[in-house]
C-alpha cells in the first residue's frame, strides 16, 4: 500500500461496539486518537501512540486535536421531499398531510424540481453530519431517479424508495397496487446495490394503501428479502383510530403490517408510540426497528416514545429527525429532544445511549453493522469531525467536562450544524464547515 492512499485523522475518537443500555464498557474512547483509512474504509481506528509507528513513511497525518471523531451519523426516517416545508404549521398529523404534505409532494412529478431538492437536501444532511439515511421519495419513480443520482455524485451509503399510496390521498399523486409494485420492482432492479445505493420498499402507512397494494408489497418483500421496508405506524391517535376502522380484522394498527408479511429485519417503522406490549413484543420477535422521531412528534403534537417500555421488549432502536414533521436535519438537535421526551416518559436517556443510538445502533437496525456505524477494521470510513468549541457557548461549556458523558451531553443539548466541522464519506470529505 503506497502512503498516498493512506489518511490518518488525529483526533479523540469515539465508536461503539455494543449498546451502553445493556452492556458495560460499549464504547471506544482514545483521548489522543487516530483513525487510519486507506481505499475509502476504516484500517484501523486507536490511540495515535500505538497506531502511528504502523503509518507508511510519509503519511499525511490530519491534525483534527482538541475535536472528537465519530462515526457519520444515520437517520433512519427522513422524507428529503419535505424539505421546503419543514416548519409549516398544522393541528396534528392529519390536516398537516391534506395542507402542506400532498400539494409539496406533487411538485416531484417533475424531475428537474426533484434534482434541485436532492442536491440541497444532501449538503444539508452533510452539513449537518449524516452520512446515511433511510429517505421517503414521493409516489413518483421520478424522485427516486432524483435522490439516487444526486447521492451516487457525493459517494454516499443511502437508502430510499418510491412511496407507494394508492387509496385516501389525492389523484395526483395516486399509484395502484399493480403499477406501484411494477414501479418498484424496476426501482429495485435499477437501484439496489448498485454503488451504495440499497432500495427501500416504501408503503406510505396502512391508511394510504388498500389490501391489494400491501399484498404486492409482501410478496415484494419475500422475493426481495435483502431490500428494506420503511413505514409509519402508530404516531397520532386519530391516525391509529382510522387504520383500525379500515382493517377491521387486524388486532391492532402494527398488526395490519404483519399480516402482509412487512415485520421482518430490514423493516424499519417510524414513530411507535402508540404500541401495545404484545406489538413491542412482535416487533422484537420479528426484528422489525423504531426509528424514533422526537421533533417530529413534539411538533406534531403525536406523543411521546417511550424508551423505557422499548428496552424491556428488547426492540431495535434508532433515533430519526423526520423532516419535514422533524424540525431539524441535526441528530444533535434530535438527541435534545429524545433525551426531553425520555425525562417526560419518567426515563433517562444518556447522551452514551443517544450517540449509540445515531451511529451503532441504526447500523444494527439497517444489518449494517461492519459497514458503517462503527470504526471497526473494513468498516466503510463514513465519519464527522465534532467542534467541542463551535460556538462560544459550547466552547464555554465543554471547557470544564468533568466526564466523556458531560462533553457528549453538551453537544447533544448545545450543538447543531455548526458542531459538524467536517464530514467524510469512504474516506472523502464532503464537506468542511466554513
Ligand atoms: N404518516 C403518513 N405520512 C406521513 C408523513 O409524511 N410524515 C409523518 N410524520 N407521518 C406520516
Ligand atoms: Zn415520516
Amino acid at each position: 500500500m503506497t502512503n498516498a492512499t493512506v489518511q490518518a485523522y488525529r483526533a479523540s475518537l469515539l465508536h461503539f461496539h455494543a449498546d451502553p443500555a445493556f452492556t458495560p464498557d460499549a464504547h471506544h474512547w482514545h483521548e489522543d486518537g487516530l483513525l487510519v483509512v486507506a481505499d475509502g474504509k476504516v484500517r484501523a481506528a486507536g490511540d495515535y501512540a500505538t497506531l502511528r509507528a504502523t503509518l507508511p513513511p510519509g503519511t499525511a497525518v490530519h491534525d483534527h486535536r482538541g475535536k472528537l471523531i465519530t462515526p457519520g451519523f444515520i437517520d433512519t426516517h427522513i422524507h428529503y421531499p419535505q424539505t421546503d416545508m419543514i416548519g409549516s404549521p398544522a393541528p396534528g398529523l392529519l390536516p398537516w398531510l391534506d395542507t402542506y404534505t400532498f400539494p409539496t409532494e406533487r411538485r416531484f412529478e417533475d424531475p428537474a424540481h426533484a434534482e434541485r431538492v436532492a442536491e440541497f437536501f444532501l449538503d444539508e444532511l452533510l452539513r449537518c453530519g449524516t452520512t446515511t439515511a433511510l429517505v421517503y421519495c414521493t409516489v413518483h419513480p421520478q424522485s427516486v431517479d432524483a435522490f439516487f443520482t444526486a447521492s451516487e455524485k457525493r459517494g454516499l451509503r443511502m437508502a430510499a424508495g418510491k412511496v407507494l399510496m394508492d387509496r385516501h390521498c389525492p389523484d395526483f399523486l395516486r399509484d395502484c397496487a399493480e403499477s406501484g409494485g411494477r414501479d418498484s420492482e424496476a426501482l429495485i432492479q435499477r437501484w439496489h446495490k448498485r454503488g451504495r445505493a440499497l432500495y427501500a420498499l416504501t408503503p406510505r402507512f396502512a391508511p394510504t394503501s388498500t389490501e391489494a397494494q400491501l399484498v404486492v408489497a409482501g410478496e415484494l418483500a419475500r422475493k426481495y428479502p435483502d431490500i428494506y421496508i420503511q413505514s409509519h405506524v402508530a404516531e397520532n391517535e386519530d391516525e391509529c383510530r382510522w387504520a383500525l376502522e379500515l382493517f377491521p380484522s387486524a388486532r391492532s394498527y402494527l398488526d395490519v403490517y404483519d399480516k402482509y408479511g412487512l415485520l421482518r429485519p430490514r423493516a424499519v417503522y417510524g414513530h411507535c408510540i402508540w404500541l401495545d406490549e404484545r406489538d413491542r413484543a412482535r416487533m422484537a420477535e420479528t426484528q422489525a426497528a423504531v426509528a424514533v422521531c422526537p421533533t417530529s412528534n413534539l411538533f406534531l403534537g403525536s406523543g411521546l416514545f417511550d424508551f423505557e417500555r422499548a428496552d424491556q421488549a428488547g426492540m431495535l432502536l434508532s433515533l430519526a429527525t423526520d423532516v419535514g414533521g422533524g424540525t431539524s436535519f441535526s441528530m444533535l438537535q434530535t438527541m435534545n429532544e429524545a433525551y426531553k421526551v425520555a425525562r417526560l416518559k419518567g426515563s433517562y436517556l444518556p447522551a452514551l445511549r443517544m450517540f449509540y443510538l445515531a451511529t451503532l445502533g441504526a447500523a444494527r437496525s439497517l444489518r449494517l453493522e461492519g459497514t458503517i456505524g462503527g470504526f471497526a477494521a473494513g468498516a466503510e470510513a463514513d465519519f464527522i469531525v465534532l467542534d467541542p468549541q463551535a460556538t462560544p457557548l459550547l466552547a464555554r461549556r465543554t471547557a470544564h467536562c468533568d466526564s466523556l458523558e458531560e462533553l457528549l451531553f453538551a453537544l447533544a443539548l448545545l450543538g447543531d450544524d455548526r458542531a459538524i466541522a467536517a464530514t467524510y464519506a469512504a474516506g472523502r470529505e464532503v464537506h468542511r464547515r466554513a
